[in-house]
């Protein structure tokens, strides 16, 4: 393909990419959103594909139907609170890719210049970071066993300070020609990925995933300079651009800065030193029955989901509930919490799935000044999110965490099945406050049975 022509493919799928993100900024737009993007994907390989001597179709074309396959049969099967262990494989998988082109773009280049040393040998780096990062944030997130506590490394943070300064000689290196460093860089840089995610923990996990897709898209970036693709410079730059913009939007959400995540070791999931019976001493447990009961009267209900509604699916009963209140005059509102679930935006897109109209999901911080008139809020598998220890408790791992202040309301209805912990490992007060009542139960069921308790009524 003639030179020009491909540039302005490029430049037209680059349109496509930015138009695609654009959409996908609200829930209405962002499927056609993906669409776009990945249209504007699947156009710029072809280009690629056309505008360069390719010598093994065979093996692209092999390589990309397994790919396809493999893709579609993970993402049709995945369900949807192991998400983010999906994005941070693909994360990793991206950067496990920047590693082989930009190695394999030495290899075929027999006289490559500093320049492209240096792209080479930056895109190795971030690469492997991505790749090892990814892989152990991907074993914490599915809470396999060896990810479960972090492996103890003595001074952990002093050989991070050794690996990176080890790092910065070996590209010096490698930009004065001697090219076999790369295979080193790549090494030390998964040894790297592994420690710098293996002391961050639980609640900080999200954080983390939007920083290894940035970087995911940062390796690409650099890749793109090693094979001068601009194509794959946009594409990069974009995608290292918008994950650290989500990544800072998180830490605000969290009430922590990106330093504090990475290197402060908070956040470990671990258990603040509370005796959960003396805690859990004034539990109150209630019934649909009452629930409904408590309903009947309230003016204004906020729902505020969590994690456990994800688990068991409970987003359409919830609409349902919801819509008989109103039909009987009360005010109901979502209160959505940026970090609840397990992936952003995890709850806008169940409620969005159920059919919740948009405007009644209120965020965070629009609805907190309003808790106190609220009658009635109904917590349905939220912990962390509503957990009081993060204003009180400085040696918690949620310490400084905003968090929805249902605790402020008239009564507050906690559906969950236990006692148990949400993500962070640490005991709610909120469970055993004044004004709460807890019905014990899974989230569908138990939604369900307030259902037909309210229709009884
Ligand atoms: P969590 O604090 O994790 O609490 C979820 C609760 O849901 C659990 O205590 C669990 O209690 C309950 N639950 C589980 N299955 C249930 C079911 N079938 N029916 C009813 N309840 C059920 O959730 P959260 O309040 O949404 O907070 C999110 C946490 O995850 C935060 O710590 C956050 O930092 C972290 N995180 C967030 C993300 C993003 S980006 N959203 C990603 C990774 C991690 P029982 O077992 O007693 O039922």
């Amino acid at each position: 393909m003639d030179p020009s022509l491909s540039k302005l493919a490029y430049l037209l799928a680059a349109v496509m990419f930015i138009f695609g993100l654009k959409r996908m900024a609200h829930p209405r737009t962002a499927v056609m959103g993906n669409w776009l993007a990945a249209t504007g994907m699947a156009f710029g390989v072809v280009v690629a594909l056309m505008s360069s001597e390719v010598v093994g179709y065979i093996y692209i074309g092999v390589g990309i139907l397994l790919g396809a396959i493999i893709g579609s049969v993970v993402a049709v099967k995945i369900k949807m609170r192991s998400m983010p262990q999906l994005v941070a494989l693909f994360n990793g998988f991206g950067g496990f890719a920047s590693v082989f082109v930009a190695g394999g773009a030495l290899l075929s280049n027999s006289e490559p210049g500093w320049e492209g040393l240096l792209a080479t040998a930056v895109s190795g780096l971030i690469g492997a970071v991505t790749f090892s990062g990814s892989f152990v944030a991907f074993g914490k997130l599915q809470e396999l066993k060896a990810f479960k506590k972090p492996f103890p490394v003595p001074s952990q943070h002093m050989i991070n300070g050794a690996l990176a300064v080890l790092l910065l000689l070996l590209i010096s290196g490698m930009a004065t020609g001697i090219a076999w460093l790369y295979v080193l860089i790549v090494l030390v840089a998964l040894a790297l990925g592994v420690l710098l995610v293996n002391s961050i923990g639980g609640a900080d996990m999200p954080v983390v995933i939007a920083l290894l897709n940035s970087y995911s898209g940062l390796a690409a970036a650099a890749t793109g300079f090693v094979i001068d693709n601009n194509l794959l410079i946009i594409a990069g730059s974009l995608v290292g651009a918008s994950g650290i913009i989500l990544t800072q939007l998180m830490c605000k959400a969290m009430n922590r800065s990106l330093a504090n995540v990475l290197f402060g070791g908070m956040g470990g999931g671990g258990s603040v030193s509370m005796d959960v019976d003396e805690v859990y001493a004034n539990v109150r447990s209630t019934s649909a029955d009452d629930v409904a009961m408590i309903l009947d009267g309230a003016q204004r209900v906020v729902i505020v989901p969590g994690y456990g509604m994800a688990v068991a699916q409970a987003q359409h009963v919830v609409r349902d509930m919801a819509k008989l209140l109103e039909e009987a005059g009360a005010q109901v509102e979502y209160a959505i919490h940026p970090v609840a679930g397990r992936m952003p935006g995890h709850m806008n897109v169940l409620l969005a799935e159920a059919d919740v109209s948009y405007d009644k999901l209120k965020e965070m911080d629009d609805i907190n000044p309003t808790m106190e008139t609220v009658d009635v809020a109904i917590v349905i598998g939220a912990n962390d999110v509503v957990n009081p220890i993060a204003k009180t408790d400085p040696e918690s791992p949620i310490a400084g965490m905003p968090i929805i202040d249902v605790d402020k309301a008239r009564t507050v209805i906690v559906i969950k099945r236990s006692l148990s912990p949400g993500f962070a490992g640490i005991p709610n007060p909120l469970f055993a406050a004044d004004n709460t009542l807890m019905l014990f139960g899974d989230g569908r069921q138990a939604v369900s049975d307030i259902v037909t308790a309210i229709k009884d009524n």
